[in-house]
């Protein structure tokens, strides 16, 4: 994969991300960092998002780590608000935080369901009103939210996980109609990302072998890899960035072709 990568001017902006301590989230904090941005990284574990933290400073940006479990709805109001007063705005927001407990239908449990919807969907829902507040005041903003191409189409084992990043989808196109107005620049987008490289498909790899899943790559994908985790951020760069602006309530999915 080319080294070289997507630029945008987000000086003196502030973006918050979810899900930063590793995986693509940690991409999308360094990249948005990189172009400028200050950047608000949330996960659970405080120790992994200092790892986030020190990685943008050490490249030059400026980070904090805001811990959090974004499925506890009132801290994560809180969590915008807090942010809003430190840095003084919120013009980023990316819902990157998910989860999956995949099994078949049969046997997955009340608590299967209600932790994958609560963490992948009521998450976008709680972040995204808390910020859509702070930008609607500001006239400005962009919410990002990170689906998947299971919310696209079905995905076995995955009823859950399907149903929460399919719900993003509806939210995402319902939210960018409610916010969008001529006076307001606020644009609400979605990321279906396929098969990208993280800890969540290498847990995937470790269940079905990885020579499988290289197989199985090689049938689906018609660019016969898997993703990385950057090729994720760089859109999520371009989607905060003013070249995007006229781009609203939209389905991006970056799969290597696997959908099309
Ligand atoms: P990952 O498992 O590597 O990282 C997930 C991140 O979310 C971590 O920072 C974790 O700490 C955080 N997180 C999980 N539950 C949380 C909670 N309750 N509160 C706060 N933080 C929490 O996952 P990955 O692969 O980086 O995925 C990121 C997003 O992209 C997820 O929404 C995932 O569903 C989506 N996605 C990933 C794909 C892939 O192939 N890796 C494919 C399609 C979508």
């Amino acid at each position: 994969m080319a080294d070289a990568r997507i630029s945008a001017d987000l000086t003196d902006q502030v973006a918050i991300v979810t899900g930063a301590s590793r995986g693509i989230g940690k991409a999308i904090a360094l990249r948005l960092a990189e172009s400028g941005a200050k950047v608000a990284c949330v996960a659970r574990s405080a120790d992994k998002l200092a790892e986030t933290v020190s990685e943008v400073e050490s490249a030059g940006g400026v980070a904090a780590a805001y811990p959090c479990d974004v499925a506890d709805t009132d801290a994560a109001t809180k969590l915008v608000e807090q942010v809003a007063e430190e840095w003084g705005r919120v013009d980023v927001m990316v819902n990157n935080a998910g989860i999956t407990r995949d099994t078949l239908l049969p046997r997955m449990s009340d608590e299967d369901w209600d932790t994958v919807i609560a963490t992948n969907l009521r998450s976008v829902f709680a972040f995204s009103r808390a910020a859509a507040g702070v930008m609607m005041r500001a006239k400005r903003g962009r919410i990002i939210n990170i689906s998947s191409t299971s919310g696209l189409r079905g995905n076995e084992a995955q009823a859950n996980y399907s149903a929460s990043k399919a719900g993003v989808i509806g939210f995402t196109r319902t939210v960018a109609r409610e916010l969008a107005s001529k006076r307001r620049a606020i644009t609400v987008n979605a990321i279906c990302p396929g098969f990208i490289a993280t800890d969540m498909t290498d847990a995937l790899k470790k269940a079905a072998g990885e020579e499988a899943v290289t197989e199985r790559i090689k049938a689906v994908v018609p660019l016969q890899r898997e993703g990385q985790p950057q090729e994720i951020a760089d859109a999520v760069v371009f989607l905060a960035s003013d070249s995007a602006a006229y781009i609203t309530g939209q389905v991006l999915t970056i799969d290597g072709g696997m959908t099309c």
